[in-house]
């Protein structure tokens, strides 16, 4: 029931081939009637090919060839092909299939508009997308660049869809270890030995990283002691840390009851942790172009009185149980249920996320959730889901039907030497400093090559080309994959990378600013050219544009953005191919010339809208 115009050729031939198998086979169930068009094996022959007549001739026990003659016979393609014969039907039943020249100029005209040939959704859906997840007195890492930057671009595609994208930075700013951190910095601000308002992210880290040592005994090394007798002095050092240790938990445990209580003087330390943590993780988000903004925060304390109702209700509706003390919801198909309540009455990570799927879907309307977080995080979420689940959590109120919910899990990042990317020292790569670094590369390059431009536009333009290709180079990769961190291959030129798309773009824009300084044109004189597609590189390019809708929508369904960036790299090959062979301005003549004009304005058109949607800066000049 196609009800909007679809400019995809490969969408058309489905359509078509589909209705020709119906009426040569009605005996075939309509699900079972997919003609498989794909690309053609060989391009100089045919520009797609149907492999479908194979299948089908198993299931009616009929030769393959003549299956795929009957349809042939069928077939109506006269608008868009060249005629179908005998000779179309290639080796066991291959249906090789030739586009006509004026069907694709046609297309690419229609799709020549405003939305570049995206259809307007027929249900709009409300994607509630889980990005960034920091955590309070920690410096963002690595890892979080694919939780930023993927979860941005999953955002953005939906909202270039037409849906509403709603984001929300589950902030890890509650429990015990914020209290452990919250506890360290109140004694030390209460003796006098640090200045709260003057404390940097780095060091509250430090005091995080102490705070947690402190907390945990060494009941261990003591075994160990004991058992090898490593004599009294060793023994009665790590009998003095134990006592240490459980002063300082029993401490971080009366801190958290009193943030629970929301106690003036311990909340205004957590508020300050939370401030300084915000700040910096607002600011390399906005480094790195991607939409995270305050009113996009929260965080897991957002939950705290949402939890025990949630709990209540699950005990109440048997849904969760008791298990050696805790509370527990079993998931059907999970060997491990999901922990909602620890056998010490305190809540998980599991309890906040069981309720905030009933906010995502319920109060904010989610008919989607999508998750864009380490995929080492996958049990959690299957338990998390089935639990909700079980609930009724996930129905939205609108539609009554349950939310889809999606994990869009990512790999790691990973080092020259295969494993996770960290300093020479062995500590976490700081997000911030490669951002920086990243930056600090792009102006060396762009000052190389475009020594040229004004010093505030090659500044500018180092900006974007340093963006670009840190964003792209993680975009670019399969998104469940880990990959390999590279400054210099992100950075070049050439190949599937950032620099190399918005190179692509300025080009496409460069012509067209010559064609009017140096033709005496105005961009109304090409923008509404007939356009025709002679040329094969003319062909290939048109083939490749009218890909750019139906790539959106597989990039969405399967939440992977790395589709869309597969799509612009062979998009601006295309193109570069097209502008070596065919000469745009000087075109054998002026319709010719404009027609060629009008695709580089739409190919500039899909590149920036592509680029934009995945959330990468563009340029006019580089
Ligand atoms: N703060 C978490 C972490 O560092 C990530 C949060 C992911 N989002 C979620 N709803 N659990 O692992």
């Amino acid at each position: 029931m196609p009800t909007q115009p679809t400019f995809d050729p490969v969408q058309i031939l489905q359509e078509r081939f589909a209705a020709a198998i119906g009426l040569a086979f009605p005996e075939v169930a309509e699900a079972d009637r997919d003609p498989v068009i794909t690309p053609s094996k060989m391009a100089k022959l045919a520009d797609f090919q149907s492999n479908g007549a194979m299948a089908l001739g198993k299931k009616l026990g009929k030769n393959p060839r003549e299956v795929a003659a009957a349809i042939v016979a069928k077939v109506d393609l006269a608008d868009i092909a060249e005629p179908l014969n005998e000779g179309s039907i290639a080796g066991p039943g291959f249906i090789n299939i030739k586009l006509r020249g004026d069907a694709l100029a046609a297309l690419v005209t229609s799709m020549d508009r405003p939305g570049l040939g995206v259809p307007t959704p027929e249900v709009k859906e409300t994607a509630v997308v889980d990005l960034c997840g920091v955590n309070l007195a920690k410096q963002m890492h690595i890892g979080h660049l694919r939780a930023v930057i993927i979860g941005d671009a999953i955002a953005r595609l939906f909202e270039r869809l037409g849906h509403n994208a709603v984001r929300q930075n589950h902030v890890g700013d509650w429990g015990l270890p914020i209290a452990m951190v919250t506890a360290k910095l109140k004694s030390l601000a209460d003796a006098g030995k640090i200045d709260l308002a003057a404390l940097s992210l780095d060091s509250m880290e430090k005091l995080y990283k102490a705070a947690q040592l402190e907390c945990a005994a060494e009941e261990r090394g003591l075994a160990m002691a004991r058992k090898y007798r490593m004599g009294p002095k060793v023994i009665a050092e790590l009998e003095s840390q134990i006592e240490g240790a459980k002063e300082a938990m029993a401490h971080a445990k009366q801190t958290l009851v009193k943030l629970q209580a929301h106690d003036p003087a311990v909340f205004a330390i957590w508020q300050r942790i939370s401030d300084v943590t915000m700040k910096a993780c607002l600011d390399t988000c906005a480094a790195l172009h991607a939409n995270v903004k305050p009113e996009h925060s929260a965080g897991e304390s957002s939950y705290a009185l949402e939890l025990g109702q949630a709990v209540d209700d699950l005990v109440k509706r048997g849904i969760a149980e008791e298990s050696a003390g805790a509370l527990i919801v079993r998931v059907e198909g999970l060997e491990e249920p999901c922990l909602i309540r620890k056998s010490d009455g305190g809540y998980l990570y599991a309890t906040t996320d069981v309720a905030a799927i009933k906010r995502r879907v319920q109060k904010l309307g989610g008919t989607r959730v999508i998750y864009c977080v380490d995929a080492r995080q996958s049990l959690h979420f299957k338990q998390v889901f089935g639990a909700a689940h079980r609930a009724g959590y996930d129905i939205n109120l609108t539609t009554g039907k349950p939310a889809r919910m999606d994990h869009a899990g990512f790999g790691m990042v990973l080092g020259d030497d295969g494993r996770p990317f960290k300093t020479r020292s062995g500590e976490n790569v700081k997000l911030m400093d490669v951002v920086t670094e990243a930056l600090k590369r792009a102006a060396a390059v762009v000052n190389e090559r475009s020594a040229e431009l004004p010093d505030a536009e090659r500044a500018r333009v180092a900006e974007a080309v340093g963006v670009a290709a840190l964003k792209y180079a993680d975009l670019s990769n399969d998104r469940v994959k880990d990959y390999v961190f590279s400054f210099d291959r992100m950075l070049a030129f050439e190949g599937n990378t950032g620099p190399y798309l918005l190179y692509a773009l300025v080009r496409t824009r460069s012509v067209q600013r010559k064609a009017v300084a140096e033709r005496g044109l105005t961009t109304d004189s090409w923008e509404h050219a007939a356009i025709t597609v002679a040329e094969p590189a003319e062909k290939a390019l048109a083939l490749t544009l009218l890909r750019y809708p139906g790539t959106l929508a597989s990039a969405a369904d399967a939440l992977e953005p790395h589709r869309i960036c597969n799509y612009l790299y062979d998009l601006a090959g295309m193109y570069s191919t097209f502008y070596d062979q065919c000469h745009v301005l000087k075109a054998p003549d002026d319709a010719t010339m404009l027609s060629r004009l009008r695709l580089c304005s739409l190919t500039e058109r899909v590149l920036a809208d592509g680029l934009e949607t995945l959330g990468l800066p563009t340029l006019e000049r580089m």
